[in-house]
């Protein structure tokens, strides 16, 4: 067989791999783990060493070799070199994906060297680790292909700057096999005698773990999550129960080349080792990256000085959004002169925290207002990515009592002060092609509630506003949610039971209106439930109805009410994407043959 050089590029994978804390503690055993390194082998406070990362994906690794059309006989694993992007967690399923990317030609008679890259993720969604393998093929040289890229590596010439002596056991490689590479050369004598040694030999990965686990005591000590790079040549066959001993040089911060000797012969069995590893700082800084993130984004949370808007905004700005935090500062009731106190508050407290932040002290309720808290963000950033109308006040009172002027204020703050501040937020929105908005609605609207018809009417207005914004806003990048919030507020102060306190907090509200409001975020047009850590979906559905008269006739009031259980059944009810889809049942039942 022939190198295959047409498989250059072609996929390999996607592999998959569970794998469970046993897994991770039995590969930490099979390298020489103990109980100098509890952190390897205890599930209470597990790590996972990383070089455990290439025993994982040994599959991908004999699909490589197998692909290549290399001659088997002569294939040696030369190098290994991973770049890991994340910690590696201590349990879950790794899916692997790659292709050969060079084939090299050392001459006939010198070998050639195949070159696989594999990407691993996990299913929490992050990129593990990237894989580089060169396999040494030493009978395959001479096939006319470019040679080999030169490196220069020098180690110091100095002694070591740390030495950690091991002494793998006799029946070393019995364990370690059992992390998935079960190649007979390390387990049958009759088989390693065949292949030219004295008896089994160990895993050159194996030796590998031991180098990996070394390098961390000495550089980051009980740190591996900081690890960033291992390079590694394999250059000698090494016999089980040899002592060996790993050599690092630190040649700078966050860099270190080693080796792995023979501990009886002096020889070099592992070579060229490279060790990167992050600051405590670098890793601190990738893991406020993971997750929803929301830098270079701008935000307007309205109403933000005091509940939950100014949840959203404290939590936004933690994310790296820049937040206008705009609130008017007025009574519950929304009466007042109104202050610029806590809308300051709360950029004083987001300035504090590192974030960015600007106040802005205008009513949502007047379209002037509207355009002045838009352009609040596009004079000190230039965009708006991220619009939260949560402004909110409170007139109740039974209906007969409602007075115009308190129907009106309710409607003015939370349904014309969406509209205000959405419109010109929208314009830019769809000028970017880019937007997320989120309009507060509230359970009175959506179910009812006694003494609140102002509300409740404007909440439900917020709903009919959303269903359009949602489909006008498709093509343009901008989605809109509705959340139905429930939170101990001022607003809800009176309402809601004192020994609710602890769970009605609004941290258990925003994880929801955040979600909405980022990129991860595909939908659009959602109506949410939140409130004490429980999320729902509401819909607004119709129930699959009836037909009242024959086909064309103008039924009675009489055949309305002999069919009212089936027009009234919400049984195999559906959601509409818009009002034409709605009429479609209707436009249906006028075909022949579905009249009742
Ligand atoms: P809150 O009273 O603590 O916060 C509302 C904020 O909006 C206040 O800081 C207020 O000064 C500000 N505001 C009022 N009128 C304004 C205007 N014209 N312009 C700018 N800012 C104005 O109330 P909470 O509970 O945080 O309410 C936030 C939103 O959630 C409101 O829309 C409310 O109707 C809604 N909601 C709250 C529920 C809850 O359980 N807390 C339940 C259902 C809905």
């Amino acid at each position: 067989m022939a190198l295959n050089l047409e498989t250059i590029g072609k996929r390999i994978g996607p592999m998959t791999r569970v794998y469970t804390w046993r897994d991770v503690v039995l590969y930490a055993l099979g390298v020489g783990a103990g109980f100098d390194e509890l952190e390897y082998c205890y599930e209470d406070r597990l790590k996972v060493i990383p070089s455990f990362s290439v025993g994982s994906i040994f599959d991908f690794l004999a699909a490589a070799g197998l692909d290549s059309g290399a001659n088997l006989a002569g294939i040696l694993h030369g190098e290994q070199d991973i770049i890991f992007h994340d910690t590696i967690p201590v349990e879950g399923t790794l899916t692997t994906e790659g292709a050969i990317t060079h084939m090299y030609d050392k001459g006939e008679g010198k070998g050639a060297l195949v070159i696989a890259e594999a990407d691993t993720f996990h299913d929490n969604g992050r990129k593990l680790f990237t894989n580089i393998f060169t396999l040494f093929c030493r009978l395959d040289g001479g096939f006319g292909g470019e040679p080999a890229p030169k490196e220069d590596f020098q180690f110091p010439e100095r002694e070591p700057d740390f030495v950690e002596k091991a002494a793998p056991q006799p029946g070393q490689p019995l364990l370690y096999r059992l992390s998935g590479d079960v190649f007979q050369l390390h387990v049958d004598p009759d088989f390693a005698k065949a292949s030219g040694f004295a008896k089994p030999i160990m895993h050159g990965l194996c030796t590998h773990g031991y180098a990996c686990r070394a390098v961390i005591k000495h550089l980051f000590p009980g740190e591996p999550e900081r690890i960033r790079r291992f390079r590694t040549r394999f250059s000698k066959a090494l016999y089980p129960g040899v002592p060996i001993e790993t050599r690092i040089w630190k040649v700078e911060e966050g860099r270190a080349l080693f080796r792995v000797v023979n501990g009886e012969t002096g020889e070099v069995v592992i070579d060229r080792g490279i060790a990167e590893w992050l600051t405590p700082e670098e890793l601190a800084l990738r893991e406020r990256s993971k997750g929803i993130r929301f830098d270079e984004r701008v935000a307007i949370v309205t109403g933000a000085g005091a509940g939950l808007g100014r949840a959203y905004a404290l939590d936004l700005a933690k994310r790296g959004a820049k937040v206008v935090v705009n609130d008017l500062g007025g009574a519950r009731d929304g009466s007042g002169e109104g202050s610029t106190r806590v809308a300051d508050e709360v950029v004083n407290e987001i300035v504090a925290a590192g974030g960015e932040a600007v106040a802005s002290y205008d009513s949502v309720a007047t379209v002037e207002g509207g355009e002045a808290i838009v352009a609040k963000a596009m004079d000190t950033w230039g965009r708006v990515d991220i619009l939260i109308n949560n402004a909110g006040i409170l007139r109740d009172g039974t209906f007969v009592k409602m007075t115009p002027e308190n129907w009106e204020q309710v409607k003015s703050v939370h349904l014309d002060g969406a509209f205000n501040v959405t419109r010109p937020a929208f314009v830019k929105m769809k000028e970017a092609g880019y937007g997320r908005i989120v309009v507060t609605t509230s359970a009175a609207g959506l179910f009812g509630n006694f003494g609140q018809a102002n509300y409740s009417a404007a909440k439900m207005g917020l709903v009919g506003l959303m269903n359009s914004l949602e489909i006008e806003g498709a093509k343009y990048g901008i989605q809109v949610n509705a959340v139905a919030p429930l939170a101990g507020t001022r607003l809800t102060e009176d309402v809601l039971p004192e020994d609710l306190y602890e769970r009605t907090r609004v941290e258990y509200v925003t994880p929801l209106v955040l979600y909405l409001c980022s990129e991860k975020c595909g939908d659009s047009g959602g109506i949410y439930t939140a409130g004490m850590g429980h999320f729902a979906r509401a819909a607004v559905v119709q129930g699959p109805g009836a037909v009242a008269a024959d086909e064309g006739a103008i039924p009675t009031a009489e055949a309305v009410a002999k069919n009212m259980k089936k027009i009234a059944s919400i049984e195999g009810a559906g959601e509409f994407a818009n009002a034409m889809e709605s009429l479609a049942p209707a436009m249906e039942a006028f075909k022949p043959g579905k009249e009742e």
